[in-house]
């Protein structure tokens, strides 16, 4: 069952999602080379524990860190380390969950250490780009379908896949509810979009092919070609006045 939430509701979770936001530019900022992945995760559980919330992650079916932390061909869920470092030309996608008074906020960014080539911006962009669109169509009205097509499409229309083992999902009390939110898809297909839904969408996008691979870890994914792929994504509310984005400052 979709768990509608109210105005109140909502507001919560926009305290979450702020926490989240403001994790992101921090560990962004700090995201230099030679500093560890591990140092990042600890300077993001500090700042989200120092805010009254704690790292939705953390212990999430065994999940031992506050951040996903995963590098070029890593897709998600790649686990922070002392012995991995942050290197001049890695693209890096970082993703934070956050709970505060029992609500979740949950976002991932992507971005390049050092100066970016054509391909790498257009990777980059193309997936935020997919995002937005994806968002744009989280109206009232509209079907979860629709957010699929139009993330799907941007993707390889560019030339790139959009992973398919691993969807969005719902969030609030918990940090996945009901419904999915796959990253591929038909319009007008799938549930109703209604006011009060509230869904963390994450199109994860690959130079090469959609297909994935689980590390011996039991929680990297990397692509199965080895192509590189970024990872944005945002908790948003739908409203009466369209799609709010909850993961923002
Ligand atoms: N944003 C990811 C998700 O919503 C991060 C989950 S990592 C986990 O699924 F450790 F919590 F599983
Ligand atoms: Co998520």
């Amino acid at each position: 069952m979709i768990e509608l939430k109210s105005a109140q509701q909502i507001e919560l979770m926009r305290a979450a999602g702020k926490i989240v936001a403001e994790t992101h530019k921090l560990v962004k900022e700090e995201a230099k080379p030679g500093v560890s992945t591990l140092k990042l995760d600890k300077l993001a559980e500090e700042y989200i524990r120092s805010q009254g919330a704690t790292p939705s992650f953390k212990n999430y079916n065994g999940y031992p860190a506050t951040l996903c932390i995963s590098i070029d061909h890593q897709v998600v869920h790649g686990i922070p380390s002392k012995k991995r470092l942050i290197e001049e030309g890695q693209l890096v996608s970082i993703d934070v969950g956050a709970k505060k008074d029992g609500y979740h906020g949950d976002a991932a960014r992507s971005f390049y250490i050092g100066e970016p080539d054509e391909k790498t911006k257009k990777l980059l962009r193309v997936t935020e780009e997919a995002l937005s669109l994806g968002i744009e169509q989280a109206v009232t009205g509209n079907f979860l379908g629709d957010i699929s097509f139009a993330i799907q499409k941007h993707a390889e229309d560019n030339g790139f896949s959009v992973v398919r083992d691993l969807v969005g999902h719902g969030i609030g009390k918990k940090l996945h509810e009901e419904p999915q939110v796959p990253n591929y898809g038909n319009p007008k297909t799938g549930v109703k979009l209604n006011e009060g839904m509230t869904i963390a969408i994450e199109p994860m996008v690959n130079e090469g092919g959609w297909t994935i691979r689980l590390l011996e870890d039991e929680w990297t994914v990397v692509t199965a070609d080895g192509s590189r792929s970024a990872h944005f994504e945002n908790t948003i509310a739908i409203t009466k006045n369209g799609a709010e984005i909850l993961t923002k400052i």
